[in-house]
Protein backbone atom coordinates (compact mmCIF):
# COMPACT_ATOMS: atom_id res chain seq x y z
CA UNK A 1 0.00 0.00 0.00
CA UNK A 2 0.87 3.39 -0.70
CA UNK A 3 -0.34 6.66 1.02
CA UNK A 4 -1.17 9.30 -1.81
CA UNK A 5 -2.83 12.38 -0.18
CA UNK A 6 -4.52 13.81 2.77
CA UNK A 7 -8.77 13.71 2.79
CA UNK A 8 -8.27 17.24 2.76
CA UNK A 9 -6.28 17.42 -0.89
CA UNK A 10 -9.43 16.88 -2.70
CA UNK A 11 -12.91 18.22 -2.15
CA UNK A 12 -15.99 16.29 -2.86
CA UNK A 13 -16.69 16.45 -6.49
CA UNK A 14 -12.66 17.50 -7.22
CA UNK A 15 -9.36 15.64 -8.79
CA UNK A 16 -5.84 16.01 -7.60
CA UNK A 17 -3.43 14.47 -9.90
CA UNK A 18 -1.15 11.56 -8.74
CA UNK A 19 2.31 9.85 -9.82
CA UNK A 20 2.46 7.62 -12.63
CA UNK A 21 -0.41 8.70 -14.68
CA UNK A 22 -3.14 8.15 -11.91
CA UNK A 23 -5.57 10.69 -10.79
CA UNK A 24 -7.46 10.89 -7.22
CA UNK A 25 -11.14 11.67 -7.61
CA UNK A 26 -13.68 12.58 -4.72
CA UNK A 27 -17.02 12.07 -5.46
CA UNK A 28 -19.99 13.77 -4.51
CA UNK A 29 -20.47 11.61 -1.58
CA UNK A 30 -16.83 12.05 -0.40
CA UNK A 31 -15.68 8.94 -1.34
CA UNK A 32 -12.05 8.67 -3.36
CA UNK A 33 -11.31 6.68 -6.40
CA UNK A 34 -8.25 6.19 -8.02
CA UNK A 35 -8.05 5.22 -11.99
CA UNK A 36 -5.83 6.89 -14.66
CA UNK A 37 -5.99 10.42 -16.23
CA UNK A 38 -6.94 8.65 -19.38
CA UNK A 39 -10.27 8.61 -20.76
CA UNK A 40 -11.31 4.88 -21.66
CA UNK A 41 -12.54 6.71 -25.05
CA UNK A 42 -10.01 8.15 -26.67
CA UNK A 43 -7.77 8.90 -23.80
CA UNK A 44 -8.71 12.75 -22.66
CA UNK A 45 -7.89 13.63 -19.29
CA UNK A 46 -10.29 13.47 -16.68
CA UNK A 47 -8.97 16.12 -14.05
CA UNK A 48 -11.55 18.19 -15.24
CA UNK A 49 -14.10 15.93 -15.45
CA UNK A 50 -17.53 16.23 -13.88
CA UNK A 51 -18.71 14.64 -10.72
CA UNK A 52 -22.43 13.21 -10.81
CA UNK A 53 -24.40 11.46 -8.42
CA UNK A 54 -23.82 8.03 -7.30
CA UNK A 55 -19.91 8.05 -8.20
CA UNK A 56 -20.55 8.80 -11.73
CA UNK A 57 -17.58 10.91 -13.98
CA UNK A 58 -18.27 12.65 -16.87
CA UNK A 59 -15.03 13.11 -19.33
CA UNK A 60 -14.71 16.43 -20.40
CA UNK A 61 -14.22 15.97 -23.77
CA UNK A 62 -17.32 13.45 -25.22
CA UNK A 63 -19.06 13.32 -22.32
CA UNK A 64 -19.02 9.93 -21.51
CA UNK A 65 -20.32 8.64 -18.40
CA UNK A 66 -18.53 5.91 -15.82
CA UNK A 67 -19.55 4.76 -12.42
CA UNK A 68 -16.04 5.54 -10.37
CA UNK A 69 -17.25 2.25 -8.15
CA UNK A 70 -17.47 -0.33 -11.01
CA UNK A 71 -15.18 1.43 -13.37
CA UNK A 72 -18.62 0.29 -16.11
CA UNK A 73 -19.81 2.70 -18.73
CA UNK A 74 -22.79 4.87 -18.33
CA UNK A 75 -23.43 6.27 -21.01
CA UNK A 76 -22.30 6.62 -24.60
CA UNK A 77 -19.08 6.83 -26.08
CA UNK A 78 -18.44 5.29 -22.95
CA UNK A 79 -18.11 1.47 -23.88
CA UNK A 80 -14.89 -0.03 -22.37
CA UNK A 81 -14.67 -0.25 -18.86
CA UNK A 82 -13.14 2.25 -16.82
CA UNK A 83 -9.61 0.47 -14.66
CA UNK A 84 -10.50 1.26 -10.92
CA UNK A 85 -7.62 0.63 -8.55
CA UNK A 86 -8.57 -0.08 -4.58
CA UNK A 87 -8.32 2.92 -2.44
CA UNK A 88 -8.45 2.76 1.67
CA UNK A 89 -9.14 5.84 4.45
CA UNK A 90 -7.40 5.51 7.30
CA UNK A 91 -7.50 8.16 9.80
CA UNK A 92 -6.98 11.19 7.42
CA UNK A 93 -4.88 9.55 5.21
CA UNK A 94 -5.84 8.04 1.84
CA UNK A 95 -3.75 4.95 0.77
CA UNK A 96 -3.65 3.31 -2.53
CA UNK A 97 -3.80 -1.25 -2.35
CA UNK A 98 -3.46 -2.15 -5.59
S1 LIG B 1 -12.32 11.08 -24.68
FE1 LIG B 1 -13.61 10.84 -22.97
S2 LIG B 1 -15.60 10.50 -23.79
FE2 LIG B 1 -14.29 10.70 -25.49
Amino acid sequence: MKDIASIHDVAPGGTLLLDDGLLLIRDLDGDFHVTEDRCPHVGWSLRTGTLHEDAVIECPLHHGLWNLRSGDPVRYPARVPMKIHRVEVRGETVWLVD
